[in-house]
């Protein structure tokens, strides 16, 4: 940090709260992996200010700013150029400033695309089970989709929320989509993929899962969470059990600041740096 000097340009993570943030480690990295002399730091912005925040912002020529909880939708308003991923998502996680203006993007898809695609998750003619319709199952089932997915099926236990997520993916992709509660999805023998975006299972609720039956399990071939913490869900324990292949979300989280970065500085990581930061990040969140 002693580098810090006159010429230091400045990014950081908008939202509320954001003490618990992994963003300032990876981005800080990256910089220092790529030579870029820059800071990010968290700014926590109360209700009712992400207007000036981002006026402020471009004022003080940031670079670019992520977008967290609770305000990824808000932001679209104070957007001039939006990404088709935000805007099909409706929520937008990363903003660069550029000739006094403010271009969106969402990250959160090519993040996951990245994570699994490194894995050997592949979605072509498969059907894949998303329990959650939140954010990151909006960003997760328009990958799914662009992957050309056969069929989706979207649980959720508010049904009117999964019925609105399967109409705005198929106002922009010709695909079967299914929505089904989590009682009916236990009887499920048709899917592949199982991808689970809520937020149970989460630490310290470690010993909790949406779907505890091992016999949905049995037919899978993959099953993903999108948590990171703790690193194997009951959801994914039970799934390794039923000789499942699994992942976790901490790829996710990554490879969606590894794409904020290249989109803020205008540069591809090279693979080995992403590899080396990515085994820093990892020995960083695990070890503590
Ligand atoms: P995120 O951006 O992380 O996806 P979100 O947009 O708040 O977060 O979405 C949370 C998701 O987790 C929703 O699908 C939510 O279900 P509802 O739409 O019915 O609220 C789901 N979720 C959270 N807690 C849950 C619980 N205890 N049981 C079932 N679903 C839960």
């Amino acid at each position: 940090m002693n580098s810090i000097n006159g010429k230091t340009k400045t990014l950081g993570l908008i939202g509320n709260p954001v003490e618990h943030t992994m963003s300032p480690f990876i981005q800080n990295l990256f910089a220092e992996h790529m030579g870029i002399n820059m800071v990010y730091v968290p700014f926590h912005v109360e209700k009712g200010r992400l207007e000036g925040a981002i006026i402020g912002a471009k004022a003080l020529s940031l670079i670019g700013n992520n977008i967290t909880v609770p305000y990824k939708v808000d932001v679209l308003s104070f957007i001039d150029v939006l990404d088709q991923r935000a805007k099909i998502i409706g929520a937008a996680n990363t903003l660069k400033y550029s000739d006094d203006q403010v271009f969106g993007y969402n990250t959160d898809a090519a993040g996951f695309l990245t994570s699994c695609q490194n894995e050997g998750v592949f979605f072509e003619d498969k059907v894949v089970c998303i329990l959650g319709a939140g954010g990151a199952a909006k960003a997760i089932s328009v990958v799914c989709a662009e992957q050309k997915a056969k069929k989706l099926i979207i649980v959720n236990r508010t049904l009117d929320k999964a019925e609105a997520l399967k109409n705005t993916i198929q106002q922009y992709f010709n695909i079967e989509i299914e929505v089904q509660d989590y009682a009916e999805v236990l009887k499920l023998k048709e899917a592949n993929i199982c991808i689970q975006t809520t937020s149970i299972g989460m630490y310290p609720n470690i010993k909790e899962t949406p779907i505890g039956e091992s016999t949905f399990f049995r037919n899978l071939e993959w099953a993903i969470d999108a948590i990171y913490n703790p690193s194997e869900t009951r959801f994914l324990s039970l799934a390794r059990e039923n000789g499942v292949k699994t992942l976790n979300g901490l790829g996710m989280l990554y490879y969606q600041a590894v794409k904020a970065f290249e989109i803020w500085h205008d540069v591809i990581i090279p693979q080995p740096i992403i590899e080396k930061c990515f085994k820093l990040f990892n020995d960083y969140i695990y070890s503590r």
